[in-house]
């Protein structure tokens, strides 16, 4: 057996796990038939449904669990305006070298200090041009004409759409501070490296929510939301020792921001940012101030009539980036046997059933003498309160692999006994463990498993 194991037997790489995205449905490679589009991915079927269960969990615990945060869904495009008054058009940019011979380009950035300094290229030892600052905003023009009146951004980051909408919500749903507004929705950035699969990408899906605090409360609410969101990554069933914090240093802060905290994931290329917790003072609301020439005070009924602009505490995920780490985090090998063949292994990804793309597959152990049959009506009336999956192709063996490859938690197997006497198999992805369950109770049976879920691995 020890000689067929390699260094990687066992372990989650990028590799794997892009090369299990592409197998098994979860994430292409945006216009593969052209070659690809360079940041840029499509989710497929069981990609598209873990997308929305993270985004729904995201969701749920902002706005269903919080009765002071309420959502939003804004526009992509933007009026211009918002992004000079946001300061993106300024300062939202990267260091930016070119290798003269090679043509390579680096984020200055993220090449050793002595290239940069020696003007070296690292790959080919060429000559790298001056550093220069590259806007990372996609430019596009709106309407007929393509002049410097009609162009328009993608957005960089969904908060601004929040911002632009704080006093319209205020108005429309009464809302008193300290509150929040949620909003999940795409963004997009002219990255200069895409690399590492989904992980830093052109176009992506951020989950940001701002909470609107009286100025003095700001450190407080800061501290009291990166509370909340380490608890919710808790919550989620994520391997805590794969979590921990960053905090900016003065050169990372960005614009924006009077301190800012990264939720880091470790990756299987090591520790990287999963989601940011930034005080962003009234930065925001100012500009938008003074460039707008609206007000945008709050005015505290509550209190006299005071006014002034809250500032803002912001906690800003990237969903597609949450896809990639609850897909590292659920990625497992397994030895099952030892027999010195490839069946000995299993891959298996440990979703939370909350978040799995199918909670639950049923199998009839042959199609034939009515099994299939059994098994359809038996996925009918699961259908309704499970996302289900069927399958009759091949050994009941390679069934089950194959949905352990999808992170399926159960699977219900119907056999010859089950036409007797009406018990089903019940089979967990985890444990692997098998039992007899009346076909009548399994509803009730897969939501108490649901509720009492624990990782054991
Ligand atoms: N509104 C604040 C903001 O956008 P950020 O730190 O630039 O802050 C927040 O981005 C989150 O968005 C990151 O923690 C990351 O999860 C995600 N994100 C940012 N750029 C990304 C990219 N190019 N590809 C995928 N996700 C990205």
């Amino acid at each position: 057996m020890a000689e067929q194991l390699n260094e990687y037997q066992g372990k989650a790489t990028m590799e794997k796990i892009t090369s299990l995205a592409k197998r098994r449905g979860f994430v292409f490679q945006s216009s593969e038939i052209y070659g690809g589009q360079n940041g840029a991915w499509d989710y497929g079927p069981l990609g598209i449904e873990l997308k929305n269960r993270i985004a729904g969990a995201w969701w749920k615990e902002m706005t269903q669990l919080n009765d002071d945060i309420v959502g939003l869904d804004a526009a992509i495009l933007m009026h211009p305006r918002t992004w000079e008054a946001s300061g993106h058009v300024e300062n939202f940019t990267d260091p930016l070298v070119d290798c003269k011979k090679c043509k390579a380009r680096f984020r200055a950035d993220m090449i050793p200090e002595e290239n940069l300094a020696a003007k070296k290229c690292p790959e080919c030892g060429g000559e790298l041009t001056d550093t220069r600052k590259f806007n990372l905003m996609f430019k596009t023009h709106i309407g007929p004409a393509e002049d410097t009146a009609s162009i328009i951004y993608l957005r960089p980051e969904t908060a601004q759409g929040i911002y632009v909408n704080y006093k319209n919500i205020i108005q429309s749903n009464r809302m008193k501070i300290p509150f929040g507004i949620a909003q999940i929705g795409k963004a997009f950035r002219n990255e200069i490296v895409t690399k590492n699969f989904i992980f830093r990408t052109c176009e992506f899906e951020q989950m940001e929510m701002q909470f609107f605090v009286k100025p003095g409360s700001d450190d407080e609410w800061f501290n009291e939301w990166r509370k909340r969101r380490w608890a919710y990554y808790e919550k989620l069933g994520v391997k805590m020792d794969h979590l921990r914090w960053h905090q900016h240093d003065k050169d990372e802060l960005a614009h924006y921001a009077k301190d800012a905290y990264d939720v880091q994931y470790l990756f299987p290329m090591g520790w990287r940012e999963l989601e940011g917790v930034h005080n962003r003072t009234n930065y925001d609301l100012n500009r938008h101030t003074q460039f707008s020439g609206k007000d945008m005070q709050y005015i505290d009924q509550d209190n006299n009539n005071e006014r002034y602009i809250p500032f803002i505490i912001e906690t800003s995920a990237g969903l597609t980036r949450n896809v990639l780490m609850i897909l590292c985090d659920a990625y497992d090998e397994e030895q099952v046997a030892d027999k010195g063949n490839d069946d000995d292994w299993r891959t298996v990804l440990r979703f939370h059933p909350n978040l799995a793309p199918v909670t639950v597959a049923v199998l009839p152990l042959m199609k034939k003498d009515g099994l299939a049959e059994l098994a359809q009506d038996i996925r009918r009336e699961l259908k309704e309160d499970f996302a289900t999956d069927y399958d009759q192709a091949g050994a009941i063996g390679r069934r089950y692999r194959r949905q352990d490859e999808a992170g399926t938690p159960f699977c219900v197997t119907v056999d010859y006994q089950s036409k007797e006497d009406g018990t089903v198999t019940l089979r967990f992805r985890d444990s692997m463990e098998q039992i007899r369950v009346p076909k009548t109770e399994l509803t009730a049976r897969l939501r108490q498993e649901i509720k009492d879920y624990k990782r054991i691995k």
